[in-house]
């Protein structure tokens, strides 16, 4: 930022400074360019050059409806639409040179025209602004990147249902409050990831109706006085409709909003999976090996393997949020209709999108080349009682005791197992009896981690059988 180390005699910061370039494209009631601070705050295009493409569809979209609807010769649309390619080919090859001074993408593509066919170029802009041609860029941006988010998720989903099924029988504990609760499968704790990220990726193509409207044609913010046809540019642009109110066209970014809101939700879910990689992978843990290439060494301490990329994963995920926050910020009390202020809308969507395609790619790669550690997991089930519930519920089953009363038995063997350092399982039964003579040695049959998981077959439960079904349902849903 040079700019704020000049001198402030500088003749490009006085007020009126009548050297500096006036701007070609509005400058004709200004007597001189602005200063450079002015520039400094004003200019756009280091942004928003990110969505130059879909500048051009939209530009290529309102010639061929001006044509249509005789605003516009077939003659001159054919120069303009020739000429739009061109442009866009040369800025896709990294062959045009962006300038500042033009101020924004809109600016330096329309400017770039009218360098190469003269004349005609002006007549693009008619019954446009750069109001409504800004809302139409960002929502084709958006739905673009959403329709790009949706495949990586299928690529994400079927890489956790993968590993779920080569572990819908892997025993580890299951948690509430972080204390060993009662047996689950690994399986069945990754497919829980897969119903989160099911509804991400499906509040996300919600999320892309209400993106998918057009606002082209709302011109400055009133509509305009020339025949255009809006329902032509919505269609070829391939969105579901125009916008109907012209003013909230050029003033909505709620598009912007909602789709950060679905990405702050989306990376919490990324962020609290990636804690348990963080957890699982430590010492006390150790129930997953993270792949090498996901994780870094220390400078200083040659043993360690740090969970890097889960780490980042889980701090980005408050970016995503603040991104979120940051364009609230910006919308609040905005009166109608466009204000300057909104084209600070791109850079926290812009900065959101590229943190959470890194996110997803990370975890895609973390899942895949994880491996899991069955030894580690049983053994975190061999204290702790996780078989303490199945135990309340055989009391239950098989004695028809009610089960707050097979609480407070168990309640008991656990006290006294817990004084002895041994497992339910490793009581005896005589052992057993003091706290219900009723208690038969049956009830060994059920004392294991494994039987305990097989026994919750209800519905969306832990059983092996039951993950693999809700497998192969999440697998139909992504159609792999
Ligand atoms: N660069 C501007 C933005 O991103 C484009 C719209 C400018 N409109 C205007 N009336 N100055 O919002």
């Amino acid at each position: 930022m040079g700019v704020m180390s000049k001198k402030s005699t500088d003749a490009k910061n006085s007020p009126t400074d009548k050297s500096a370039q006036k701007n070609p494209m509005w400058g004709g009631r200004f007597a001189g360019g602005a200063s450079a601070v002015m520039d400094a705050i004003n200019v756009s295009i280091d942004n928003d050059k990110r969505f130059y493409a879909e500048d051009i569809a939209g530009s290529l979209a309102h010639a061929q409806m001006l044509q249509a609807t005789g605003i516009i010769s077939a003659q001159d649309c054919q120069q303009i639409t020739q000429s739009l390619q061109q442009i866009g080919a040369q800025i896709k090859q990294g062959n045009f040179e962006f300038s500042r001074a033009l101020e924004d993408i809109h600016m330096n593509i329309e400017y770039a025209l009218s360098q190469d066919i003269g004349e005609v170029a002006g007549r693009l802009h008619t019954a446009r602004s750069r109001n409504d041609q800004v809302a139409t860029d960002f929502r084709l941006y958006i739905r673009n990147v959403i329709d790009g988010f949706d495949a990586i998720y299928c690529d994400l989903l079927t890489t956790l249902l993968d590993q779920a099924e080569k572990t819908a029988d892997m025993v580890m504990p299951g948690y509430t409050h972080l204390q060993v609760a009662q047996p689950v499968t690994f399986g069945h704790h990754l497919m829980a990831y897969v119903e989160m990220f099911s509804r991400d990726q499906q509040r996300l193509q919600d999320c892309r109706k209400r993106v998918n409207q057009s606002p082209l044609g709302a011109a400055a913010l009133a509509g305009t006085s020339f025949p255009i046809d809006r329902h032509m540019t919505a269609d070829l642009l391939g969105f579901d409709m125009p916008m109907r109110n012209s003013l909230d066209a050029v003033s909505a970014r709620d598009f912007a909003l909602e789709f950060l809101s679905c990405l702050s939700i989306a990376a919490m879910h990324l962020s609290r999976l990636a804690e348990e990689f963080v957890l699982w992978s430590s010492a006390g843990f150790r129930f997953i090996n993270l792949p090498d290439s996901f994780t870094s060494g220390s400078s200083i301490m040659p043993q360690k393997k740090n969970p890097d990329a889960a780490e980042l994963v889980r701090a980005k995920s408050g970016r995503i949020l603040g991104s979120f926050v940051a364009l609230m910020q910006v919308m609040k009390a905005l009166p109608l209709a466009y204000s300057k202020d909104m084209q600070e809308d791109k850079s926290p969507v812009f900065e959101a999108v590229d943190a959470f395609e890194l996110m997803l790619r990370a975890m895609i790669g973390m899942i895949e080349h994880l491996t899991p550690n069955a030894d580690k997991m049983l053994n975190a089930l061999q204290h702790d009682f996780p078989e303490a519930t199945d135990l309340a519920d055989w009391l239950v089953q098989v004695l028809g005791i009610p089960f707050r009363q097979a609480h407070h038995v168990v309640g008991g063997i656990v006290a006294f197992a817990e004084t002895k350092k041994v497992r339910l399982g490793a009581l005896s039964l005589a052992e057993l009896q003091q706290f219900h003579a009723d208690i038969s040695a049956e009830v060994f049959t059920i004392l294991n981690v494994e039987q305990s998981v097989h026994s919750r077959h209800s519905f969306g439960g832990t059983a092996p059988d039951r993950v693999r079904e809700a497998i192969i349902e999440a697998r139909k849903k992504i159609g792999r």
